[in-house]
C-alpha cells in the first residue's frame, strides 16, 4: 500500500497540462469492442482503472496496446462473451461492457456488480432499458446472465433518472441493434457526447446526445477510426481547486472552460479570477476565499456530485458559512471525518452539510476513502499547516495520473511513499 506525504502552506504555481477523461475513456474503451479494425484512442488517461478496462479487452479477445498516452486496440472476432468475477471486480464501472458485449454476440455472462464506497450502485434502470430492447436476464448466486436470442432491437425508453451508467450502456447496445432507439431523459454529461462522437466517427447513427433526447438507428457495422478522448473536467477542477486552496495561481494546458462551465462560476463566486483562454486556463487565487451559500449537486448541466468532495475542502477555508447538498450518491460524504480531523468545522445532516470556514488546516494521518473524497484530502492537505499523510491511495490512482508528480510540478510538497516507508519531502 502506498500513501502521500505533504508538506503544506505554500501556495501552488506553474501550469499544469490536463489528462484525458476516465469517465469517457471508459464507455469509450467498451465502444471498441462493438468496432472492426483498428481503434487508436489518444489522450488516454494512464490509470489503474483504464488499465483494469484493457484487462476486460483483451479477456474478450481485443488486441490491447498501451503506449504512453495512446492506447491502439484491433478488434477481430471476441473471443468470448463471459467477463470472469475478477476482472469485474478490479473497477466499479466494468457493467459498462455489459451492453456492448451483448450487443456484439446477442449474449453475455458477467459478475452481478456489488456496491462501492459511494453506496449501492443499482443497476436496474440499465436492466429495465435492455429488457426492452429485448435481452432477457437470469441473475443468480451473483451471476447476471443474458441473452438476446433475436438479437437486440430498438425501443423508445424513458429512463426514470439521467443515469450517466445507463445512458451508456444503451448507447452501446443500440448502435448495432435492429432499428431504431429513442432515449428519452438520457444523461446529458460531457463524457456522454464525447462517446456519441467516438461513436459516430465509427459510423454510428447517433442523434440528440446532450440534448436529453438521443436518437440511435442501428448500422450494419462500425469500423475502427482514431479518436482523441475530452479532456477531464474533474481532474482539471481538482487542479484548479488546489491553487484555489493554497492562495495561489496555476494555468491548466489542455483544456478551455467549457467542460468546467458549470463549476467555474463557483470558483469565481469565491473569489477566484478566471481568465479562459484558447486552449487554457489561468486562475488566480484571492487572499481569503469567499463563501458559497448552496452548492447542490444535480445531474448535467447541475453541479457534478464529482466535484462536491473537491468544494467542500476548499470551502472549509472560506470566510464564512457555505451549504452543500448531495443528491446523486447515497454515501458521498465519507470524506469529512477526515477534513474534520484536519480541523475543518463541517456538519452533516442527511444530504446537507454545512461548512464553517476557518482561518486554517492542522496537517493530520488520514485515508482515503473514495476516488474524490481522496483527493480532496489532498488539497487540504496542501492548504494545512504541517505534515498529511493521505494512505489507501489506490483510490485516487483510479481518476488522476501521478497526481504527486502533477502537484510538485507547480511548487506543491508531495511525495509518493510505501506506507511503511519514511523518507524526505
Ligand atoms: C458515473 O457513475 C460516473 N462514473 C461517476 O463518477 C459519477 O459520479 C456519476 O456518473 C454521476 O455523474 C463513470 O462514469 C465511470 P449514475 P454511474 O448511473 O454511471 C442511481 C467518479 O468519481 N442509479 O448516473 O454509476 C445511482 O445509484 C465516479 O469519477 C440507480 O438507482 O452514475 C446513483 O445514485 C464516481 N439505478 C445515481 O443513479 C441505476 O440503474 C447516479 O448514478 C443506475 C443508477
Amino acid at each position: 500500500m502506498q500513501k502521500l506525504v505533504i508538506e503544506g502552506g505554500v501556495p501552488l504555481e506553474g501550469e499544469i497540462t490536463l489528462h484525458g477523461a476516465k469517465n469517457s475513456t471508459l464507455p469509450i474503451l467498451a465502444g471498441a469492442l462493438l468496432c472492426d479494425g483498428r481503434t487508436v484512442l489518444e489522450n488516454c488517461p494512464r490509470l489503474t482503472d483504464v488499465f483494469a478496462a484493457c484487462r476486460i479487452l483483451t479477456h474478450l479477445g481485443c488486441r490491447c496496446r498501451i503506449a504512453e498516452h495512446t492506447v491502439t486496440l484491433q478488434m477481430q472476432n471476441l473471443r468470448t462473451d463471459t467477463i470472469p468475477e475478477a476482472l469485474m471486480q478490479e473497477m466499479r464501472s466494468s457493467i459498462i461492457f455489459l451492453g456492448a458485449v451483448l450487443g456484439r454476440t446477442g449474449s453475455c455472462h458477467v459478475s452481478y456488480p456489488g456496491g462501492c464506497e459511494l453506496g449501492p450502485r443499482p443497476i436496474d434502470m440499465h436492466l429495465e432499458a435492455l429488457r426492452q430492447m429485448g435481452a432477457r436476464f437470469l441473475i443468480h448466486d451473483g451471476q447476471l446472465d443474458c441473452s438476446a436470442p433475436e438479437g437486440l432491437h430498438g425501443a423508445v425508453i424513458h429512463l426514470p433518472f439521467p443515469s450517466v451508467g445507463a445512458t451508456e450502456n444503451i448507447m452501446l447496445a443500440a448502435v448495432l441493434a435492429k432499428g431504431r432507439t429513442v432515449l428519452h431523459n438520457a444523461a446529458k454529461e460531457p463524457e456522454i457526447c464525447d462517446l456519441a462522437a467516438f461513436l459516430r466517427s465509427c459510423g454510428a447513427d447517433i442523434s440528440g446526445d446532450g440534448a436529453g433526447t438521443m436518437v440511435i438507428s442501428g448500422v450494419k457495422q462500425l469500423r475502427g477510426c482514431s479518436y482523441s478522448i475530452m479532456p477531464d473536467r474533474i481532474a482539471g477542477i481538482t487542479y484548479l481547486g488546489a491553487a484555489a486552496i493554497t492562495g495561489g495561481t496555476v494555468c491548466l494546458r489542455g483544456t478551455d472552460a467549457s467542460p468546467m462551465d458549470n463549476m467555474l462560476p463557483v470558483l469565481e463566486q469565491m473569489g477566484c479570477r478566471i481568465y479562459p483562454e484558447p486552449d487554457r486556463l489561468h486562475l488566480l487565487a484571492p487572499r481569503r476565499l469567499r463563501p458559497v451559500a448552496s452548492i447542490r449537486t444535480m445531474p448535467h448541466p447541475g453541479f457534478p456530485t464529482d466535484a462536491q468532495a473537491i468544494f467542500m475542502a476548499i470551502l472549509s477555508l472560506a470566510d464564512g458559512v457555505s451549504v452543500l447538498e448531495e443528491n446523486i450518491f447515497a454515501c458521498r460524504y465519507r470524506h469529512v471525518d477526515a477534513l474534520v480531523k484536519m480541523g475543518a468545522k463541517i456538519h452533516v445532516s442527511g444530504r446537507t452539510a454545512v461548512v464553517t470556514g476557518v482561518r486554517s488546516l492542522s496537517g493530520a494521518c488520514v485515508t482515503a476513502t473514495d476516488l474524490r473524497g481522496g483527493a480532496a484530502m489532498v488539497l487540504a492537505g496542501l492548504a494545512a499547516s504541517g505534515t498529511t499523510e493521505v494512505r489507501r491511495i489506490c483510490y485516487i490512482d483510479r481518476g488522476y495520473e501521478a497526481i504527486e508528480q502533477v502537484l510538485r510540478g507547480v511548487g506543491g510538497r508531495i511525495v509518493r511513499m510505501e506506507t511503511g516507508g519514511s523518507g524526505e519531502l
